[in-house]
């Protein structure tokens, strides 16, 4: 059977061996048994094991090795008891596997040969097949048989964060020509966010069937955009990736940085759970996004080089904000950053579980 016609309702195995997790609880906005933690990035340089298994392997091909992938995914999990595991890959892996040559540039991040700027650029942007991403559905089929009843988060980039990194060729401060795009030739730029709606969505896809329990979706860096301008120019797009996954009930997660102004055209975009960075706190985040979906955040990553009283007394803050939503994933508001203690988020971990021990 194809995706497309994958009946609604129908679980596999492992969605189902995960359904009464916490994590998953929280997604749905049930009563939990404590307030669930994951990291974003939380695979990755912070931990030594991660760097020991990495060595001598491109960023690129690592996410291509199903026993590799495996491993690293897991590597978080054990360490710091985290209530979810989030597939190792990147968010330039499909389209790396449809063949646009790109690579990620350590410190640097993807970058791209040859830009995506015109009309005849987009027949380099073809569909993505469960083929072309076979490591994937093996690498999930290892990892599941590993985590047990802990829920696997598959991601994906969302439509103007991929387009960022095409169109400028890598890595942007201010999204100039992607901007220039979407204002001088809004037509080009709907059909380039509506072809990367359609790989996005297939990637995704690909993991739910293969047993990822959720799906966050990363527009990393569409807070740069004025609330009009995503409405107009953005949303169609990620309302699509959202849509074609809905059918599985498998949570759909949102998130980006700077996003305070869009969180309600974020959820409204088909989230069951939006993410917050930390510069909204949840109270008034839930206000900004309205009832019927879940909060995931927002702790300062920063806060963590802080020592431990701070970051249980900033803990405290956002588990204080968090006392009236409907649901709440514990987060960070963005990534781990290398240069992070471990132990410090391991004892964050158990920090939230303790607290929130019901
Ligand atoms: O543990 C996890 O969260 C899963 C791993 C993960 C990676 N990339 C691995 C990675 C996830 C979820 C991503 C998503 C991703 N990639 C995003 C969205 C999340 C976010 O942070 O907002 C973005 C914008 C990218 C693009 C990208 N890839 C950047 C900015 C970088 C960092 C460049 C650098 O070296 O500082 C990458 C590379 C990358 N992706 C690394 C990892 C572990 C570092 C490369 C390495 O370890 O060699």
């Amino acid at each position: 059977m194809s995706a497309n016609e994958r009946p609604t309702g129908h679980q596999t195995k492992q969605q189902s061996r995960t359904h009464d997790s916490a994590f998953l609880k929280a997604c749905r906005r049930e009563p939990v048994p404590h307030t669930p933690v994951w990291f974003m990035r939380q695979a990755g340089r912070s931990l030594p094991e991660y760097l020991k298994v990495r060595e001598g392997i491109p960023m690129l091909e690592s996410c291509m090795r199903p026993e590799l992938v495996t491993e690293i995914t897991l590597q978080p999990v054990r360490r710091h008891k985290v209530d979810a595991a989030i597939y190792f890959s990147d968010i330039v892996v499909p389209l790396k596997a449809i063949g646009l040559d790109l690579d990620i540039k350590p410190g640097v991040g993807p970058v791209v040969a040859d830009p995506i700027r015109t009309r005849a650029d987009l027949d380099r942007l073809r569909d993505l097949t469960p083929d072309d991403v076979h490591y994937v559905t093996e690498a999930i089929g290892m990892l599941t048989a590993e985590l047990g009843d802990t829920p696997l988060i598959g991601f994906a980039g969302a439509p103007f964060t991929l387009a960022s990194y095409l169109v400028e060729g890598g890595p942007s401060r201010s999204h100039e020509r992607t901007k220039a795009m979407m204002y001088g030739d809004p037509q080009l730029w709907a059909d380039l966010l509506d072809r990367l709606a359609e790989i996005t969505s297939a990637f995704l896809k690909v993991q739910i069937e293969a047993g990822a329990s959720a799906v966050q979706l990363f527009d990393s860096w569409v807070g740069a955009l004025a609330p009009a301008d995503y409405r107009r120019s953005v949303m169609p797009a990620s309302v699509k990736v959202f849509d074609a996954v809905a059918g599985y009930g498998v949570p759909r997660i949102h998130f980006g940085v700077g996003t305070g102004e869009l969180l309600g055209l974020m959820g409204e975009a088909g989230a069951d759970v939006v993410g917050v960075d930390w510069r909204v706190p949840l109270d008034e985040a839930a206000r900004r996004v309205g009832p019927g979906k879940a909060l995931q955040g927002n702790l300062d990553p920063a806060v963590l080089f802080a020592g431990r009283e701070v970051v249980e007394a900033k803990t405290d803050e956002v588990l204080a904000a968090a006392k009236g939503l409907e649901g709440h994933v514990f987060n960070l508001g963005h990534g781990v950053m290398p240069s992070m203690d471990p132990d410090a988020l391991t004892r964050l971990v158990e920090y939230v579980h303790t607290r929130t021990a019901v």
